[in-house]
């Protein structure tokens, strides 16, 4: 509120309402940063904001709440438009949660990145995907206001345009990962013979069997129970009642199987090579580019990119510190690159956070300090790389006869 007077003080003052906008064009008055008096960002800032020893990072995180893009034959919401989403689309809601993490990163990087949006310190990436590419947008919004900076160029709107790259799905391995893998689909099928595997769905089977008869789906697979789970909860989300069935189900008898297709996802190296290592592959190079001080541009300073619930659990789970839990709409990795002061050395400080409104929760990857040096970290690494072109990595065993399910 008091933000609002002192913009039509403004206005007011200065009589600057000019064809197509309300424009500043004198000096803006100092008005304390909104941002960092903001208590939304974490609070152990000595090991992250306000460390002078930050020098490169990757954000990364999975879209915003929406609305479902699978149902179900038994679904009562068959019909539903989703009204004004549409399917699968991000939710008035989503986008005050994601707006709310674009300020929290603010927060958390105040003293890293520039006061203002500058080209060359951000590339930002989304999956060939409208609710990702939305989402960034969210975020971006709340990284970047342009009020009381030189890109200030609306009095009324705290908004100002960033650019947003994006692969197409057929070559997209790093964040979209949905690019034709024969050899991975075959991979996926061969986990649910696995004896553990298959141990754990025996178990299961009578709640498979009753989903089955409550939703009118072959219930076979862990990842069938995802897809209810994460349709019920969109559902749910959307304002929907949920029908009388899903009471003794959802979410507590569905979740540890929901949980663990995204573990089943990467279960192998050769797995966690074809989905996370790109990423990796990728993070490697840049980090590597910057410490050897031919990153370019040179004063890049961010990564951000978001993609889907696979993009997280796939690359968390190629850096093996993914844990059986489902990955939450807007769940956030940050890669951090720091130096030490005293030796120089480098190392990567990896943080996820599944719900915004805690705390990101710094991962420790096996093998390695929290504080992991880079070369370690390559060593760590080396057997999810990828060694080969894509093309040739996913050329089918012929394990199975062309059978696939799909998931997610
Ligand atoms: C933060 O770091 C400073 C300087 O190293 C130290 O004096 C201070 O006690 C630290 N604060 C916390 C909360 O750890
Ligand atoms: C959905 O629409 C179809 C076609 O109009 C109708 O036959 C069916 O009963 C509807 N289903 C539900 C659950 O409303
Ligand atoms: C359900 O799917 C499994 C695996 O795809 C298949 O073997 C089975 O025959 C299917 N059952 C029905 C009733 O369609």
């Amino acid at each position: 509120m008091p933000k609002y007077f002192g913009l039509l003080a403004l206005i007011f003052s200065c009589g600057l309402i000019v064809r197509g906008g309300l424009v500043p064009q004198v000096e803006v008055p100092e008005i304390p940063d909104e941002v960092s008096l903001d208590a939304e960002g974490p609070k152990d800032s000595n090991t992250t904001s306000t460390k002078s020893t930050l020098k490169l990072v990757h954000v990364l995180f999975r879209h915003g709440p929406r609305t479902p893009v699978n149902t179900y034959p038994k679904d009562p919401y068959i019909n539903e438009t989703y009204e004004p989403y549409g399917w699968g689309a991000l939710t008035n809601g989503a986008k005050v949660e994601l707006y709310k993490i674009g300020k929290q990163l603010r927060q958390r990087y105040r003293d890293f990145l520039a006061p203002y949006y500058q080209p060359d310190m951000i590339r930002a990436q989304s999956s060939e995907s409208p609710r990702t590419m939305m989402s960034l947008q969210m975020v971006l919004a709340g990284l970047f206001p342009p009020e009381n900076t030189p890109l200030e160029w609306n009095l009324m709107l705290n908004w100002q345009p960033i650019p947003i790259f994006m692969e197409p799905e057929e070559t997209d391995l790093r964040i979209r990962m949905k690019a034709s893998c024969p050899r991975y689909d075959e991979a996926v099928l061969e986990i649910f013979d696995l004896p553990e595997v298959k141990k754990i769905h025996e178990e299961n089977s009578q709640l498979l069997q009753e989903l089955s008869d409550f939703t009118g789906l072959n219930v076979t697979h862990a990842h069938d129970v995802t897809n209810i789970f994460i349709s019920l909860q969109t559902e749910q989300t959307y304002g929907l009642k949920l029908p009388e069935w899903t009471k003794d189900y959802y979410p507590e008898k569905m979740l540890p199987l929901a949980a663990l297709s995204y573990v089943y996802d990467a279960y192998t190296a050769e797995m966690r090579k074809l989905k996370g290592g790109y990423f990796i592959e990728f993070l490697l190079n840049q980090i590597q580019s910057k410490i050897s001080g031919k990153l370019k541009p040179a004063d890049r300073r961010m990564f951000i990119s978001c993609g889907h619930d696979w993009t997280i659990s796939n690359i968390l789970s190629a850096l093996d510190v993914w844990e059986g839990q489902m990955p939450r709409f807007s769940a956030l990795i940050a890669f951090e690159l720091h130096q030490k002061e005293e030796t120089g050395e480098y190392f990567l400080e990896l943080y996820f956070q599944n719900d915004p409104d805690q705390e990101p929760k710094q991962l420790q990857i096996p093998g390695c300090e929290k504080q992991c040096p880079i070369s370690k970290l390559v060593e760590l690494t080396k057997d999810v790389l990828p060694d080969a072109p894509y093309k040739d990595l996913c050329k089918p065993k012929r394990t199975l006869n062309g059978a696939k399910i799909t998931y997610h």
